[in-house]
């Protein structure tokens, strides 16, 4: 816009100011540089204000007046045009920023994922859930646990390998039978169940359980075992048959077959593992035996006047079966209820 140097305002300069007003005007693309052009329009220092303390220097009245009005007219003439341009500015922001901001409230709604218990987690609820409906009791104990409770009180001897380093996770804490490990499976909560109870006892354990193991198909370090323990008078290994047939039953289905086959645990005698027929072929599902009298000494119980069984499984073992899970090649695998990935877990709500 050119400087209006030679005051007082002539006619013309007052006509040239008010075309390079509107073209400025025109030109302001948001209503902040709107602002600076009204600013140098009409406000301190414009143009327009000089144009006004110019007039005083006019000495010919008539002249001073024509020369007052048609500044007035120009700078009415500008404030009309600012004025409509800001309207036309802010309606076009405001489009936009609703434009920005806008919601489709027709399209349908994203529901959220929903969480859900992992697997192993709804494994185990339901094995206890089985023995819950038999009437047996629920207890959880210590991860951290005494290598007396461990191997002494399940009657497992001091030379035994499976209190080796290579096998056990030891703790650096406590000296001999105070000495604390990870535990190797959940049958110490046999002995420390039977010390804080009397007899009768109708108890299952699930929990964790570690050993020292690389993950491969079919180990893990840490995994999880439910241990159940039924001390009564009377029990024999037909009610522990019994019982554990009607889980299988329960848990696989009404016609699952199974079998027990004689197998060797230092804490059960006699001791067996009990199969499952499943897809053409035996499956072993557990670890199970008659409670040895050794044990019940450990504990404070008579073993001339309760008799019971305790069994071992493993909700992995159960759940990878029962799914189905496997490898690429088909063959059980526990990796892949190990794995994080949500489109693996997320089969199984
Ligand atoms: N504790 C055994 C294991 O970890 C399982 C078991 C429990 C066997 C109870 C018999 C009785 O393999």
């Amino acid at each position: 816009m050119p400087a209006v140097t030679n005051l007082p305002a002539s006619m013309e300069s007052m006509h040239q100011l008010l075309i390079d007003a509107s073209t400025d005007i025109d030109n302001a693309q948001s209503l902040a540089q709107l602002d600076a052009v009204d600013a140098s329009l009409l406000g301190r220092g414009s143009p327009i204000s000089e144009a006004r303390r110019g007039l005083g220097a006019i000495k010919d009245p008539d002249e001073r007046r024509d020369t007052g009005r048609a500044i007035n007219d120009v700078a009415n003439q500008i404030k009309d045009l600012v004025s409509s341009r800001r309207t036309t500015l802010a309606a076009t922001e405001e489009a936009e920023a609703l434009a920005a901001d806008s919601v489709d409230v027709t399209l349908p709604g994203r529901s959220p994922a929903r969480g859900t218990h992992h697997l192993i987690t709804q494994t185990m609820n339901e094995i206890v859930d089985i023995f819950v409906s038999l009437g047996y009791t629920m207890a959880t104990g210590p991860e951290a646990e005494t290598e007396f409770y461990n191997f002494t009180a399940m009657n497992i001897p001091k030379t035994h390998p499976s209190r080796m380093e290579s096998d056990t996770l030891y703790l650096d804490y406590g000296e001999q039978e105070g000495e604390v490990l990870l535990r190797t499976h959940t049958s110490p909560m046999q002995a420390r169940y039977m010390e804080q109870h009397d007899p009768p006892v109708y108890v299952v354990v699930p929990g964790k359980v570690f050993r020292a193991d690389a993950i491969d198909a079919t180990h893990s370090p840490v995994f999880h075992q439910i241990e159940g323990l039924a001390v009564d008078e009377n029990i024999t290994f037909a009610d522990l048959k019994g019982t554990l047939a009607t889980f299988a039953r329960e848990f696989f289905g009404r016609d699952t077959k199974v079998k027990f086959i004689p197998h060797y645990f230092p804490f059960t005698e006699p001791s067996a593992e009990m199969h499952a027929y499943s897809n053409g072929r035996w499956i072993e599902l557990l670890g199970c035996g008659m409670v040895n009298p050794a044990v019940f000494e450990h504990v404070g119980y008579d073993p001339e006047k309760v008799t019971g069984f305790a069994f071992g499984m493993g909700p992995e073992r159960l759940a990878i079966i029962r799914h189905g899970i496997t490898d690429v090649h088909g063959n059980n695998d526990l990796r892949p209820l190990l794995d994080p990935d949500h489109r693996i877990l997320g089969q199984y709500l």
